[in-house]
């Protein structure tokens, strides 16, 4: 199979406006939840990106009809009047962690689920413990056997209260779903709070769901007996706005991003700013443009509303450049730092810390936090060599470094960026940007 790759080339003005797709993390889950309600359920917004066509099978594996609307390649039309099937199979389920947010709207259409396990992954080992230890509550047996979660409920679905040790937003959006139609009322503690849970709220509340509190800690599900199909907007994927105001940041812009609440981004738009960007924004665009040098900045990445692990990568790629150093901790996934290997063949100087080598640094020890950590040296002078994309945002950041990078740089792996950004370097070449998609 032949590969594909990106060249960027540097050098050029990157300015303009661009409008964000609808988001990923969202339009995966609206799909998956589609199919607890038998009927025609019409999505809008929905990326033109390969994680979404893995979804499509997903649903199609299962027997329902998906489509298309005509002259809108952004609107699906997903029918499950047909869905017949409570199983999805290993080839699928590898491709995308995120196909096992089917299990909630399998057990909540079915009363039970048979979803391959989807194994380790790039940016970390992604565990499931806390959905099956929150469904147990709900009254959902599952059992992890030759690859595959075998989840039950023999006794029906039961309302409870569950409180979840880490606010995992898969194991919240797992827990939403199956509880919908669960006997009684459920309470989830400590429930993940991110834009996208709420979103998935808010479409299961369309189709008849009574939830409350999504986007808060608490989240109050008083189950119903049934859900009807609903026509629904997919909110603005805050990561892929993140990533451009992360090119206005490295070059200068004046950049515009559209499409997006600029609320889902306080954290990095806060940041930006201290960093020496200015920034405008009013309640569906923000505006990014910089006229000074970009000053170092620590950053810690914590759940919604703290700094998105998503971004981590980008910002990374910023404290590379910028003046100072910089100390970048990652809470979230343990493995999403190895993007700053390939940063460091453009010429990055980071550090991928253990505890020693920070103590050893001169890193006052307050600062020394555990060992996923990044000690990024700032004012590194970067160039296009080849480079490979390790994941999703790492290899988005990749292209951005590209923008900057002495010469020309070629990013190689670049299937990981088309699984979550639509039309990524068209957009960018809109804006100004010289890349260049080939096939070897
Ligand atoms: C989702 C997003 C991902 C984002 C992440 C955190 C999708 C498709 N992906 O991933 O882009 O970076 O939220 O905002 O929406 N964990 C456990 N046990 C569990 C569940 C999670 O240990 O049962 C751990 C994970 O290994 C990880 C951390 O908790 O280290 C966060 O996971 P979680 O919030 O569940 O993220 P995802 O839903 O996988």
């Amino acid at each position: 199979m032949s590969e594909e790759i990106f060249i960027v080339e540097s050098g050029h003005k990157i300015a303009g406006t661009v409008k964000v797709s609808g988001a990923k993390n969202s339009a995966l889950k609206l799909m998956a939840a589609s199919i607890m309600a038998s009927g025609q359920t019409i999505l809008h917004n929905v990326p033109k990106i390969s994680d979404v066509e893995v979804m499509k099978q997903v649903l199609a594996h299962i027997g329902a009809k998906v489509s298309y609307q005509q002259n809108d390649e952004h609107t699906l039309v997903i029918d499950t009047s047909t869905v017949d099937s409570f199983e999805t199979p290993y080839e699928l389920v590898s491709k995308m962690r995120a196909s096992t947010s089917i299990l909630g709207p399998l057990i909540a259409r079915f009363g039970q689920a048979q979803v391959a396990m989807p194994g380790g992954c790039n940016i970390g080992a992604r565990k499931l413990d806390l959905h099956f230890r929150a469904l147990e509550k709900l009254g959902v047996k599952t059992v992890q056997e030759l690859g595959y979660i075998n989840a039950s409920s023999p006794h029906g679905l039961m309302g409870a209260e569950v409180v979840l040790d880490f606010p995992s937003v898969g194991a919240t959006e797992n827990v939403m779903t199956t509880s919908v139609v669960a006997n009684g009322v459920t309470t989830i503690k400590n429930a993940a709070r991110e834009p996208e849970i709420q979103d998935i709220a808010a479409f299961l509340n369309e189709m008849g769901a009574n939830i409350e509190g999504a986007g808060t800690p608490t989240i109050t599900i008083t189950g119903v007996d049934e859900l009807h199909p609903c026509e629904h907007t997919t909110i603005g994927d805050r990561i892929e706005a993140g990533t451009y105001l992360c090119a206005g940041a490295l070059c200068k812009g004046p950049i515009s991003v559209e499409g997006i609440n600029p609320q889902y981004l306080d954290k990095p738009i806060k940041f930006l700013q201290e960093m020496g960007c200015t920034i405008t924004r009013n309640s569906t665009k923000i505006n990014i443009f910089r006229d000074e040098k970009l000053k170092a900045h620590n950053i810690s990445t914590l759940p919604f509303p703290g700094f998105p692990t998503d971004l981590q990568a980008p910002f990374m790629l910023l404290c590379s450049v910028a003046d100072g150093d910089s100390i970048i901790t990652e809470n979230i996934f343990e493995n999403r730092l190895m993007i700053a290997e390939e940063f460091m063949r453009l010429g990055a100087h980071i550090d991928i810390a253990t505890s020693k080598k920070l103590q050893e640094s001169n890193v006052p020890s307050a600062n020394i936090i555990d060992s996923h950590q990044a000690f990024v040296k700032g004012n590194a002078q970067l160039y296009g060599v080849d480079v490979r994309c390790t994941d999703l945002r790492g290899g988005a950041a990749l292209v951005l470094a590209g923008l900057v990078a002495q010469g020309k740089t070629k990013i190689h792996d670049i299937f990981h960026i088309d699984r979550g950004y639509e039309n990524f370097a068209q957009k960018l070449t809109n804006l100004g940007a010289v890349i260049e998609r080939l096939s070897l």
